[in-house]
């Protein structure tokens, strides 16, 4: 065998010592879709409500939950207690825990929505259809539904309810975090394209007073906005817009700020362009761009890039893109990659201006 000194020999055949830790850690990445269902059971049973007086035995919540069957709720919870996900005490009982209660569909900042939908089938049977990908390279979701995944949306209502309800429940806290960590204007228009049902739009303005918003997107999400809802509905009121259309065609004209969150990593780099066109058509000279999305780092860290970089690898034809990435596709379309600024959560603002 050929080895090369200073290197560690190849791991075909670790250590017997090693190999029980070897092996389970390999288990563990084996075994993660049955953490993914164990949740979704719980979270479509809406389990975590029943907590939220205290502790329960498994039988009792069972019962309190619609009468499900005690002893294999018992399991279940078991086995996300080993994540945090509830904590079982000495007596048997099982708790909320911090990550838990955020489970419960009754309390501000719940993340019930957004776990439906991430734990959707749509996920599952997309995940499944890697295995052919790899020798494929086509997307797993067409080749599962026949159809590209925005349309398969359009044609399905239901489906496109839980999507925008999902996506909006999951990006609410990161709104805040974008909003806290950009120095807006203090007047003009900002634009919010692909801005789903308005949270963005929503937090932007009510940090800003002195800013009015558009709401862009296709006809069936602005349809169901959320921007005259919540706490910030007064203070945001007359300032804000809705427009409908496709963002390959054309976007709403003479915004000062447009932004464009999780949109790119969605779409391929021609398709990024056309909609980066699109933008470069409406915005004036002096304009800006915030596209907000994950920035791959280099290594072999967890980053959450990663795992929704394979998420888009399932689902659509996108992906998530490096610094370099962002620059060159900005460049393509009559951009200039400016900065890029980090925010607490896992998305950074890339700020950008026409050329
Ligand atoms: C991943 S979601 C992001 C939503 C929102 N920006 C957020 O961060 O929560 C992608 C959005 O792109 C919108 N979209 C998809 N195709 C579109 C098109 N052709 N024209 C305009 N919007 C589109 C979807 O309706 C959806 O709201």
């Amino acid at each position: 065998m050929d080895v090369t000194p200073g290197h560690p020999a190849p791991a075909d055949h670790p250590a017997s010592a090693d190999h029980p830790a070897l092996s389970a850690q390999l288990g563990e990445v084996a075994f993660g879709h049955f953490y993914a269902s164990a949740l979704r059971a719980v979270v479509v049973h809406r389990v975590a409500d029943h907590l939220a007086g205290g502790p329960l035995q498994p039988d009792e919540l069972a019962r309190r939950a619609g009468n499900l069957h005690g002893p294999t709720l018992r399991r279940v919870l078991r086995l996300l207690a080993t994540r945090g996900v509830f904590r079982e005490d000495e007596q048997g009982a099982f708790e909320l825990t911090p990550v838990a209660a955020l489970l419960r569909t009754d309390v501000p900042d719940s993340a019930h929505a957004g776990m439906v939908w991430l734990t959707d089938a749509v996920f599952r049977r997309s995940a499944e259809g890697l295995e052919d990908a790899l020798r494929t390279g086509a997307v797993p979701f067409h080749t599962v539904y026949g159809m590209p995944f925005f349309d398969y949306l359009q044609a399905n209502a239901d489906a496109q309810r839980l999507f925008d309800t999902g996506m909006a429940n999951m990006s609410g806290p990161e709104d805040e975090l974008i909003a806290e960590a950009y120095e807006f204007p203090a007047t003009g228009t900002v634009v919010d394209v692909g801005g789903g049902r308005g949270g963005l739009v929503r937090a932007v303005l009510s940090r800003n007073p002195g800013l009015t918003g558009v709401l862009f997107d296709q006809e069936q999400t602005v349809a169901a906005h959320l921007l005259d809802a919540g706490e910030s509905a007064k203070e945001i009121a007359g300032r804000w817009r809705t427009d409908a259309g496709s963002f390959f065609d054309a976007v709403t004209p003479g915004g000062d700020l447009y932004l464009l969150k999780h949109i790119l990593h969605d779409w391929n780099d021609e398709e990024c362009v056309r909609i980066l066109r699109a933008i470069r058509a409406a915005i004036p000279p002096g304009g800006k761009l915030l596209a907000v999305d994950a920035v791959l780092p280099a290594g072999n860290e967890p980053h959450f890039a990663k795992e929704l970089d394979v998420i888009m690898l399932a689902l659509v034809t996108g992906r998530e893109r490096t610094e370099q990435e962002f620059r060159a596709l900005l460049g393509e379309a009559g951009f200039r990659l400016d900065r890029i600024i980090p925010t607490p959560g896992f998305a950074s603002i890339i700020e950008a201006v026409p050329v």
